[in-house]
């Protein structure tokens, strides 16, 4: 497959385009400063220009959006996704957006995990909020072509095991209370969903039970 991984050189992209090389796949590396892989189609693209991406995804098969803005400036991530959305409507190109776990449902209380402050402290819960607007923006401007990956509560780097758990979309935790996956195995269930759409349109993933 032909992915343009939006968000290429941050510590999600990294582990994505990593996985997607690995398995053979071409991959056109977006950013607004691109790096040095020569095993990657890299561009440099600022997603608030509006139209600034859509030449890149003319001949795709498929989008993955994982970009993150800095404190303060958070709000502007709907237009970004705003801009990837109207790209990908006019590409026709599937897009995989991995977004925030407040997107999720408390599996205490069935409310929105940027709401529970067992897991969101209240000075967190405005920008957690974020993603839960990310997401619905995603699934009601596009909702036959993207889907809404969100993380467990921890997403830190670990070591790859290739192994995870997917669920719906209301938070996985393991036995002990605690919501994690490493991103190299998110990257896995990433690539997993764009070689192979499943049918829900937001769902999560966390470590699978052995898994440390
Ligand atoms: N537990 C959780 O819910 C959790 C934890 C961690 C991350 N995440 C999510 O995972 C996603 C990725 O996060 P991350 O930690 O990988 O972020 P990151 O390390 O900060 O990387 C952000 C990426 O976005 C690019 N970018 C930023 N602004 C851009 C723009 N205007 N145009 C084009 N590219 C732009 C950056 O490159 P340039 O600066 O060069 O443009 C970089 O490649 C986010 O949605 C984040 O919320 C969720």
């Amino acid at each position: 497959m032909h992915i343009a991984v939006i968000g290429a050189t941050g510590m999600v992209g990294r582990r994505l385009v990593d996985e997607a090389v690995g398995r053979g796949h071409r991959v056109t590396a977006l950013s607004r400063r691109p790096g040095q892989d020569a095993r990657v189609d890299a561009r440099a693209v600022d997603l608030a220009e509006a139209g600034a991406v859509d030449p890149h995804l003319e001949k795709v098969d498929a989008a993955i959006l994982t970009v993150r803005l800095p404190p303060g400036e958070e709000s502007a991530l709907l237009t970004l996704t705003g801009h990837t959305l109207d790209a990908c409507a006019t590409a026709r190109v599937r897009l995989l957006v991995i977004g925030g776990a407040g997107a999720l449902r408390s599996p205490r209380t069935g409310a929105r995990v940027a709401d529970d402050t067992a897991y969101v402290p209240a000075a967190l819960q405005s920008l957690a909020r974020t993603g839960v607007d990310q997401m619905e923006l995603c699934l009601r401007r596009l909702p036959e072509l993207a889907t809404y990956l969100s993380p467990p509560a921890l997403l830190e780097p670990g070591d790859r095991t290739g192994r995870y758990r997917r669920g719906g979309d209301v938070l996985l935790t393991d036995h002990t209370g605690v919501s994690r996956i490493n991103v190299e195995d998110l990257a896995v269930a990433a690539i997993d969903e764009v070689e192979q759409p499943g049918s829900d349109r937001h769902f999560t993933v966390a470590a699978a039970s052995s898994q440390a």
